[in-house]
C-alpha cells in the first residue's frame, strides 16, 4: 500500500473538469424543523432554480446509525419527501430519491471506507457528540457515517453541497478522502467538493436556549418549529421563546451577547429573506413584545402553508413512492458508471 501512496502527485484545480452538480440530503428522522428548512431545503430551491443539475436525496441508510423504529422510518422518509415538494422541489427539475434504492452509496462507501484513516475518522466532532459518554456502545455504522456521506457526494461527481454549518467537518472530510483517493491512485477522478453554507440561517438555534442549536431531537418540542406544527403551534412557540428583558439593541454589534435575540433576528432575517441589518434597522430599540408578535406572522405566513401542503401529499403515499422510485432510477444511471470506473481504478474485476 505504501508504495501506491508515494505515486502521489499534487491535485491543483480538479473541480475545472467536473460538470457543475449539487447534492444535498436529510435524515428521515422525527420531523423537518425550521432549522433544517433556513439552512437546507430553501437553499436546495434555491439551487434548483440556479439552472444547476440538482440531486436531493433522503439518508435513509445515516438514518439507522442510530436505532430507529421501522414504522417510523418508513414514515419520516415519506413525511420528508412531502417536505421537500411542499418547499417547492420539482420531481422534474431535481433528481428526488431515498438513498438506500441507489446500492452504488453502499457499493462506494466500502471503497471510500479503506481511503479514509482511522485517525482523521476519531476527530469528527458529532460522532463524538451522538456517542456520548459510552463510545463502546455506539453502532459502527455510526462510526463511519461520514465516509457514506462522502460517498453520497462522491458517487454523482457533485461539485457543490448545500447544507448548514454543522456539516462543516463532514465536507472537509469528503474533501480529504477525493485527494487522496486521487493522490493514491494518481488519477483527477474525484471533484474536491465546494461547502455552500451560506446565509444567515446556516445555524439556527433552539428557541429555548440560544447557545444549543436547533434540532430534530431536542426533547422539547417548544425548543423547535416543526414544518408540521400549525399556525397555532408556531406562534405559540414563538410567543413562549426565550428572550433577554432588554429591548432590542441599536445596532446589529448589540446582538453579540445576547444568543436568543440574535437567533430570533436572524430566523425573521431568513423568513423574510432580507439581512439582519435590515431587520435591526425596522426594529432596533423595540422591546420583544412587540417584535415577537410580528415574527409569529410571519413565521405562520411562510411556514403553515407548508405544513397544510405536507399533510396534502401525505395523504397519496403510492404518489410519493413513485416519484421517489422513479428519482432513485434516474440517480442511479449517473452512480453506476462511476462506481465501475472507481473499481476500474482501483483494480476490482467488473
Ligand atoms: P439533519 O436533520 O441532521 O439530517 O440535517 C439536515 C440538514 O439541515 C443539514 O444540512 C444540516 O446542516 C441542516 N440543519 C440541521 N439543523 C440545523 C440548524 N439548527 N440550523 C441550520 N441548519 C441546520
Ligand atoms: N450528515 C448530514 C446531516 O446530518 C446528512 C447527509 C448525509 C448529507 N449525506 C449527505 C448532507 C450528503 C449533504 C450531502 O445533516
Amino acid at each position: 500500500m505504501d508504495a501506491v501512496q508515494t505515486q502521489s502527485r499534487p491535485v491543483d484545480t480538479p473541480n475545472a473538469a467536473f460538470t457543475p452538480r449539487v447534492l444535498s440530503g436529510i435524515q428521515p428522522t422525527n420531523h423537518l424543523q425550521l432549522g433544517n428548512y433556513l439552512g437546507a431545503v430553501k437553499r436546495f430551491v434555491e439551487m434548483q432554480d440556479s439552472g444547476i443539475q440538482t440531486l436531493y436525496c433522503i439518508v435513509d441508510m445515516h438514518a439507522i446509525t442510530v436505532w430507529q423504529n421501522p414504522e417510523d422510518l418508513t414514515r419520516a422518509t415519506r413525511e420528508l419527501a412531502a417536505g421537500y415538494l411542499a418547499a417547492g422541489l420539482d420531481p422534474k427539475r431535481s433528481i428526488l430519491f431515498n438513498q438506500a434504492r441507489v446500492p452504488e452509496h453502499a457499493q462506494l462507501a466500502w471503497v471510500l471506507n479503506c481511503v479514509a484513516r482511522m485517525g482523521w475518522m476519531r476527530r469528527m466532532t458529532q460522532f463524538k457528540e451522538k456517542a456520548g459518554k459510552n463510545q463502546e456502545e455506539a453502532s459502527v455504522g455510526l462510526f463511519t457515517y461520514p465516509v457514506l456521506m462522502a460517498a453520497d457526494i462522491l458517487v454523482y461527481h457533485a461539485t457543490k453541497v448545500p447544507v448548514g454549518e454543522d456539516q462543516k467537518q463532514h465536507l472537509e472530510l469528503t474533501r480529504d478522502i477525493a485527494i487522496k483517493f486521487n493522490n493514491d491512485y494518481g488519477v483527477d477522478f474525484f471533484p474536491v467538493t465546494e461547502p455552500v453554507i451560506e446565509g444567515v440561517a446556516t445555524r439556527v438555534m433552539s428557541l429555548r436556549d440560544g447557545t444549543k442549536k436547533m434540532s430534530k431531537s431536542d426533547p422539547s418540542d417548544m425548543s423547535r418549529i416543526n414544518l408540521t406544527d400549525g399556525a397555532d403551534e408556531i406562534a405559540k412557540k414563538i410567543r413562549k421563546a426565550k428572550t433577554d428583558p432588554e429591548p432590542l439593541p441599536e445596532t446589529l454589534d448589540g446582538l453579540v451577547d445576547r444568543p436568543e435575540a440574535r437567533n430570533l433576528v436572524n430566523i425573521y432575517a431568513a423568513l423574510a429573506e432580507t439581512g439582519a441589518a435590515e431587520v435591526m434597522a425596522e426594529f432596533a430599540g423595540k422591546p420583544f413584545a412587540e417584535f415577537k408578535p410580528q415574527l409569529a406572522d410571519l413565521a405562520v405566513a411562510k411556514l403553515a402553508p407548508l405544513s397544510s401542503e405536507m399533510a396534502r401529499l401525505m395523504q397519496d403515499p403510492a404518489e410519493i413512492d413513485r416519484i421517489l422510485t422513479e428519482g432513485s432510477e434516474r440517480a442511479r444511471t449517473i452512480a453506476q458508471p462511476i462506481v465501475k470506473r472507481t473499481y476500474e481504478i482501483v483494480g476490482i474485476l467488473t
